[in-house]
């Protein structure tokens, strides 16, 4: 194959060329987030599966998806010996002081 069009892109995290067979998970997360928005109660979503199928792929565009709704998400890696709180005090404190200069701009 041309090596020039060949559409496998290897490498974690690496957005593939088509996100093959996730239609309904990005449907049920366009859902979700429009709900919320309105004020809707609604479950929130959990991607599980083995190593290399698709879960950060698939995370980076359901951000992507939130901030073009006007969402600030915020990317938290998770730690097993680290408390949530303390996972959630840097990026806290980074998006207070991006909202802070959008309302004073
Ligand atoms: N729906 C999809 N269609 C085609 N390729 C995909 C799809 N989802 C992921 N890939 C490809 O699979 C590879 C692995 O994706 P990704 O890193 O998101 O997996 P992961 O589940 O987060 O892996 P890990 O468990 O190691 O963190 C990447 O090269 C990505 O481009
Ligand atoms: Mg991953």
């Amino acid at each position: 194959m041309d090596p020039l069009h060949n559409p496998f892109s290897p490498g974690a995290s690496s957005p593939p060329p088509e996100l093959a067979g996730r239609t309904r998970i990005l449907e049920q997360a366009r859902i979700t987030l429009g709900r919320i928005k309105a004020g809707r109660p609604e479950r929130s979503q959990l991607l599980i599966g083995l190593r290399g199928v698709g879960k950060t792929v698939l995370l980076n565009k359901i951000r992507e998806i939130a901030e073009s709704m006007g969402y600030k998400p915020v990317f938290i890696d998770a730690h097993e010996n680290k408390p949530l709180a303390a996972l959630l005090l840097l990026p806290l404190r980074q998006l207070l002081i991006s909202l802070d200069r959008m309302s004073r701009a």
